[in-house]
């Protein structure tokens, strides 16, 4: 763990501006590459000092040292396994003992096994469940009170695996379509704490690379054409790049959002075929 500059933004409440809403202190989870990274850099750029956490500590720090070359006054990296149950209370007192604050929490970790169903045990639906469920809970309740004091914004990433269950996703969806059901719950408590959902499609990162090596090994094709075939099989024309995710997170995080919450926001492509 580093914090760059302990005094930095101090202990300014109800902080706004023009453009971004909430103190202007963000803590993000799973941020060491793909999506988590992009968000945490959007808000370095729009002037959020940022706290990063995953297991990597080698990621994270560099993802801290982007940080602040996009302008994040202050960049925090936190190594944690956030199955972990005292994990999210650390990490969310070792940003607000930073930062003097908190403004946004950004439930973004997540990785849950894909695969034939009477292939997958306890142990695989378990952890699923622990990481990228559990994890959130547990971060939005120990973050709840700063959040409250700063009338913050909490943005949880779910996956349009929560609309559109799939056999080979029989963790992943319910997880997923758990995250939405708690995060509208979390937005009709009285405090001024904004609750938002992401859900997002088929980003180009790790998870769909690995997605994607796997296509092109069993029907001998290159990484190219198993592209093309995924996107043709999807009925989309591309693939989505984590800006697409971190632009929505953005927004949702400014001043321009303040009447949006226990949404869900769904950034695809146009995949999900129900409406
Ligand atoms: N990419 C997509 O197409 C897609 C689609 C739908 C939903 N999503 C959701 O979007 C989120 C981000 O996905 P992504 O594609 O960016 O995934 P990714 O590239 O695999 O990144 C996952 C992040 O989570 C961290 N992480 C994994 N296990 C962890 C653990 N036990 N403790 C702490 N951190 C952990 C990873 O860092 P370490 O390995 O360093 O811990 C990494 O920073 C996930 O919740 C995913 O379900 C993604």
């Amino acid at each position: 763990m580093r914090c760059q500059r302990r005094r930095g933004v101090g202990k300014a409440r109800n902080w706004r501006d023009n453009e971004m809403t909430s103190l202007k202190t963000a803590l993000v989870t799973g941020a060491s590459q793909g999506i988590g990274r992009a968000i945490a850099l959007s808000l370095a750029s729009s002037g959020y000092s940022v706290a990063v956490c995953a297991r990597s500590e080698e990621g994270l720090e560099k993802v801290a040292a982007e940080a602040r070359e996009a302008g994040a006054p202050d960049a925090l990296s936190i190594t944690a396994d956030l199955r972990e149950p005292d994990a999210p209370a650390r990490i969310v007192n070792a940003t607000t003992d930073c930062f003097g604050g908190l403004g946004v929490l950004v439930n973004n970790a997540g990785a849950t096994k894909r695969g034939d169903f009477l292939k997958l045990d306890d142990a695989d639906h378990l952890d699923g469940f622990a990481l990228k469920y559990h994890a959130t809970v547990r971060f939005c309740r120990a973050a709840w009170s700063e959040l409250a004091q700063s009338e913050g914004v909490i943005i949880n990433i779910s996956g349009v695996g929560a609309h559109t269950p799939e056999a080979e996703f029989t963790v992943g969806g319910p997880v997923n379509s758990a995250i939405i059901n708690f995060s509208k719950a979390l937005s009709k408590r009285p405090e001024n704490v904004r609750v938002n959902v992401v859900c997002p499609g088929h980003i180009v990162t790790d998870r769909l690379k690995y997605r994607l090596q796997a296509l092109a090994g069993e029907r001998d094709l290159s990484l190219d054409a198993a592209r093309d075939v995924m996107c043709a099989d999807l009925g989309i024309s591309d693939f989505g790049d984590p800006q697409d995710i971190a632009a929505m997170v953005r927004y949702l995080c400014s001043a321009q959002a303040q009447y949006i919450t226990g949404a869900t926001f769904t950034i695809d492509g146009g995949v999900t075929p129900g409406i």
